[in-house]
C-alpha cells in the first residue's frame, strides 16, 4: 500500500498514472466498518481505490471538537493495508491542503447550506465543500463513495459535482449500524457503554413513529436535547414525507441520523 503525505507527490501520481478507475472514499479517519463498507464498495467497482484521512479544519465551528476528534493513524493505516486499498493519502499537515495565505472557500447551493445542519452549523458545509472539491483536484477519481447517515453532505456534493460540471460519479452507501441500530460513527467513541445503548434509541423511535411531533416528544422524552427532527423530500428540496433526519445531544456528544420513511 503506498502511502503519499505531500500534494506535491499526489499530483505527479495522479498525472503519471495509467489511465485507470479510481474508487475514492475520503475521511477523517479514526476509521469504522461504515467506512470499510464504502472502501468495499470502491474496490467492487474501480481498477484501483484510494482513501484520504484528513480532520478537515475548516469544517469544524470554534466551539467544536476539531482539537478532540479522535484520531489513530497507525491503526487506520494498519486496517487499510489488511484491507489491501492501494494508496492512503495522509496530508502532513493542514497546509498541504491550506496552502498559507489561500482562502479560497466553495460555497454549496444555498436551499441545502441553510437547513438542518446548516442552521446549527453555519461554517460547517463551506469547510466540506471546499475540502471535498480540493481533494477531488488532487486524487482526479471516477468515482467517490459517501455514507448516507451524513445525509445532507451526500446531497451536497452531489450538487456541487453536477454544478461544476465534475467528471465523477458520486455513488452513496448506506448507514452502517451496530446491531442496536445506532448509526456508526467516529464520534461514537465520545460515549460511554451505557450512553451508546441509550444513544440507538433514536434509530428506534425514528422507525416506530410516523408522526412527527409524537417522534420529537418521545426523542425528549429519553433525556435527548432536540437541534431538529424534520422530514424532507429525498433530494432534500421539499418538506415532504420521505426522509426523516435528526440531530439530537446525549450530554455533550452530538448524534446524527437519518431513515427514509
Ligand atoms: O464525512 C466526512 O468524514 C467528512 O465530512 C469528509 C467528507 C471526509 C470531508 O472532510
Amino acid at each position: 500500500m503506498k502511502i503519499i503525505r505531500t500534494r506535491r507527490e499526489i499530483i505527479y501520481w495522479r498525472d503519471h498514472r495509467k489511465k485507470i478507475r479510481v474508487g475514492f472514499v475520503p475521511t477523517m479517519g479514526f476509521l469504522h466498518q461504515g467506512h470499510m463498507d464504502l472502501v468495499r464498495a470502491a474496490k467492487k467497482e474501480n481498477d484501483f481505490v484510494v482513501v484520504s484521512i484528513f480532520v478537515n479544519p475548516t469544517q469544524f465551528g470554534p466551539n467544536e471538537d476539531f482539537a478532540a476528534y479522535p484520531r489513530d493513524e497507525k491503526r487506520d493505516l494498519e486496517i487499510l493495508r489488511k484491507e489491501k486499498v492501494d494508496l492512503v493519502f495522509v496530508p502532513k499537515s493542514p497546509e498541504e491542503i491550506y496552502p498559507e495565505g489561500s482562502d479560497v472557500l466553495i460555497r454549496g447551493r444555498k436551499n441545502l447550506t441553510s437547513i438542518l445542519e446548516g442552521k446549527f452549523r453555519p461554517a460547517h458545509f463551506d469547510g466540506v465543500t471546499t475540502v471535498v472539491l480540493k481533494l477531488f483536484n488532487l486524487v482526479a477519481p471516477s468515482r467517490a463513495y459517501f455514507g448516507e447517515k451524513d445525509y445532507q453532505q451526500l446531497q451536497l456534493i452531489r450538487q456541487m459535482t453536477s454544478d461544476l460540471f465534475l467528471p465523477i460519479h458520486i455513488r452513496a452507501v448506506r448507514t452502517k449500524r451496530e446491531k442496536t441500530g445506532l448509526a456508526m460513527s467516529s464520534r461514537n467513541s465520545y460515549l460511554s457503554e451505557k450512553d451508546r445503548e441509550r444513544a440507538s434509541k433514536i434509530f428506534l423511535i425514528l422507525n416506530q413513529y410516523k408522526d412527527l411531533s409524537l417522534a420529537r416528544r418521545a426523542i425528549k422524552k429519553e433525556g435527548f436535547e432536540l437541534d431538529y427532527l424534520e422530514a424532507w423530500s429525498s433530494d432534500l428540496s421539499k418538506k415532504e414525507d420521505e426522509r426523516w433526519l435528526i440531530a439530537a445531544w446525549l450530554k455533550r456528544v452530538r448524534l446524527i441520523d437519518n431513515v427514509k420513511k
